[in-house]
């Protein structure tokens, strides 16, 4: 079994930085920290995964709005005044407003950029006290200054999550536990979250709707760190070897990054995950 040392990305893809990066900056608090030729990384201040972004062209697919990533607000008032904020910027950012609307103990409103993705900005205000502590429980120890996101009425306080789609939910669950080295939080029988123990952020996975769902490509990947090289080379050989029995779909061979390596692979949905032993 893997033993990660962290759930330390998420990866995008869109269609032109120039074109998603300011409305993920001016909607959700995301920051530029870092950038290379073709990406740039992206963080919550209140949020220690990286979201990076990839810039593929005006032929970056449209994804499912069952494939989105989230943060989080407060309290339930201010998905209302975000919704009313997304509607004064709607025609500057080009995006698409869905209705606010309740799930699970969460309320929310999603919206569509126009770089292919679904984003979703929701409160769990009343969800400790009906149980759902366990991803729940603040993602943040202090909340943002409200100088950093000021005059809009509402403040993302953390990027809390990403989702997938699985064709087999409970065969995906004994793969993210056993095989990943994650935890699995099940709350509800059609999805599960699934997280490092040691941080509060999750990808929610999802029963598919249909078995030829629209599948993502490698550039809406998660990331997980080992804690060395040789664990990068330990991971892969065993990849290689249970390859069939883990029904991986897809593994690429592991690539030298400075002192560091990584390989990516594609598991039992056809969902594109990396191992590194960068550390962040
Ligand atoms: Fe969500």
């Amino acid at each position: 079994m893997l033993n990660p040392t962290g759930l330390i990305r998420g990866h995008y893809e869109c269609r032109s930085f120039d074109q998603t990066i300011p409305i993920l900056s001016d909607l959700l608090a995301l920051e530029v920290v870092g950038e290379n030729n073709s990406e740039k990384t992206l963080k919550h201040p209140n949020t220690d995964w990286r979201l990076v972004i990839h810039a593929n062209g005006p032929d970056a697919p449209i994804k499912p709005m069952r494939n989105h990533y989230g943060v989080r607000v407060t309290n339930n008032a201010e998905v209302d005044r975000a919704t009313e904020y997304l509607e004064r910027k709607k025609g500057e950012f080009g995006i698409k407003i869905i209705k606010p609307r309740g799930n699970h103990n969460a309320y929310s409103v999603h919206f569509y950029e126009p770089g292919g993705n679904y984003w979703e900005i929701e409160s769990y205000e009343h969800a400790v006290e009906t149980g759902m502590g366990k991803t729940t429980n603040p993602h943040w120890a202090h909340p943002l200054p409200t100088e950093k996101f000021s005059g809009k009425g509402y403040v993302p306080q953390a990027l809390t999550h990403g989702t997938l789609e699985n064709e087999d939910l409970e065969a995906s669950e004994r793969f993210y536990r056993e095989v990943l080295g994650l935890e699995v939080v099940k709350l509800w029988p059609s999805s599960c979250y699934i997280k490092h123990p040691a941080t509060p952020w999750y990808v929610v996975c999802i029963q598919a709707l249909k078995q030829n769902r629209q599948r993502l490509s490698r550039y809406q990947r998660f990331t997980l760190a080992v804690d060395s090289v040789d664990s990068v080379h330990d991971a892969y050989r065993s990849f290689e070897t249970n390859r069939r029995a883990w029904k991986i779909k897809d593994l690429e061979k592991v690539e030298a990054n400075g002192e560091d390596a990584s390989f990516l692979f594609s598991d039992l949905n056809g969902n594109w995950w990396e191992i590194t032993s960068e550390q962040r």
